[in-house]
């Protein structure tokens, strides 16, 4: 029986969401511990799919799942194969709509299953071609940086539309993770940003303000300065606030984290629910960090390393 595989990695904004789609740069990073994988596998008859949110024939697959839908039609029709004799079947250990790249995951994964099983060549153009296919389904008017740096897998400093530009990460600080358990809302929280500068043109000074951060931020980043770089970080989470793309949910983490020896804690992504991120000195601050936030109604958490063996992860 003939398998095709393809596998994508989750990945986290550090600095600069919202600010990036105004062409302001934005920091993000590989996330590892998160993945997906997809396997391809021969059968006979119409084409199913099995995933996190629905198990059935891909073309009773629920709106939700269009981006995905979309792409697999695509290639298949670039490939000039009928879209039947094949089964989908979808593994993902990164949340989905939490902001941490689960939808671009899993187009980059599926497009590279779909060309590992029809022995295709598949060059970085045209994975870009198809998972940005998705994206704008998905996300109305993305600004890509999911979509690279979980095609990339190194830690980017990205301004959309210019050419992305990969860096070296050396910070003595822990990264945790925690995802809030509720669906973030990165769509709405676009277009309701994009409200609030047409009617406030001053508020450009905001988006601004998270650029410079994301500037300072890559430095920080380089230079192992940990202490400045977790400040910067609460300072964007409340710029994020002001723009209204926090909720309270990630507003009590991102207390909770302040109050129990955080370096500094931000939301990730689109926000309005999703992921919140954390700075932590030592992976003993993380862990009761981790258990704080817990026991705050985080439902899950991850942490991460910073140093040197970051980039080789
Ligand atoms: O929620 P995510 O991880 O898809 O991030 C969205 C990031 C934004 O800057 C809010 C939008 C974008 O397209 O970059």
């Amino acid at each position: 029986m003939r398998i095709g595989k393809g596998k994508a990695i989750g990945k986290i904004i550090l600095m600069g969401e919202h600010a990036v789609v105004y062409g302001e740069p934005a920091i993000a990073i590989p996330f590892p511990s998160t993945r997906i994988t997809t396997t391809i596998e021969e059968t006979v008859g119409e084409v199913k799919l099995n995933c996190y949110c629905y198990k059935g024939l891909l073309k009773n697959a629920p709106d939700k799942l269009l981006g995905l839908k979309t792409v697999i039609e695509k290639i298949l029709e670039e490939f000039n194969r009928p879209l039947k004799n094949f089964n989908i079947d979808i593994k993902s250990t990164i949340p989905p709509e939490r902001g941490m790249g689960s939808s671009a995951a899993v187009a980059i994964a599926t497009t590279r299953a779909l060309f590992n099983y029809f022995e295709k060549y598949l060059s970085l153009e045209e994975l870009e071609k198809y998972s940005s296919i998705s994206e704008k389904i998905v996300h109305g008017n993305p600004s890509g940086l999911d979509a690279a740096i979980i095609m990339e897998e190194e830690s980017l400093y990205y301004i959309k539309g210019e050419s992305f530009e990969p860096f070296h990460i050396n910070l003595d600080g822990y990264l945790l993770v925690a995802d809030t358990g509720e669906k973030g809302g990165t769509k709405e929280a676009v277009s309701d940003v994009k409200k609030i500068l047409d009617r406030h043109s001053g508020k450009i000074l905001l988006i601004n303000q998270l650029g410079e951060f994301t500037k300072q931020a890559k430095e920080y980043l380089e230079n192992n300065q940990p202490i400045e770089l977790g400040q910067l970080m609460t300072k964007a989470h409340e710029i994020l606030d002001q723009l209204t793309v926090s909720n309270p949910t990630l507003n009590k983490l991102v207390k909770v984290s302040l109050e129990n020896n955080s370096l500094g804690a931000k939301l990730t992504g689109g926000g309005r629910g999703g992921a919140m991120i954390s700075l932590c000195p030592t992976r003993e601050a993380a862990e009761n960090i981790s258990k704080k936030l817990l026991e705050n109604g985080a439902k899950n958490t991850w942490i991460a390393y910073l140093g040197d063996e970051f980039n080789e992860s």
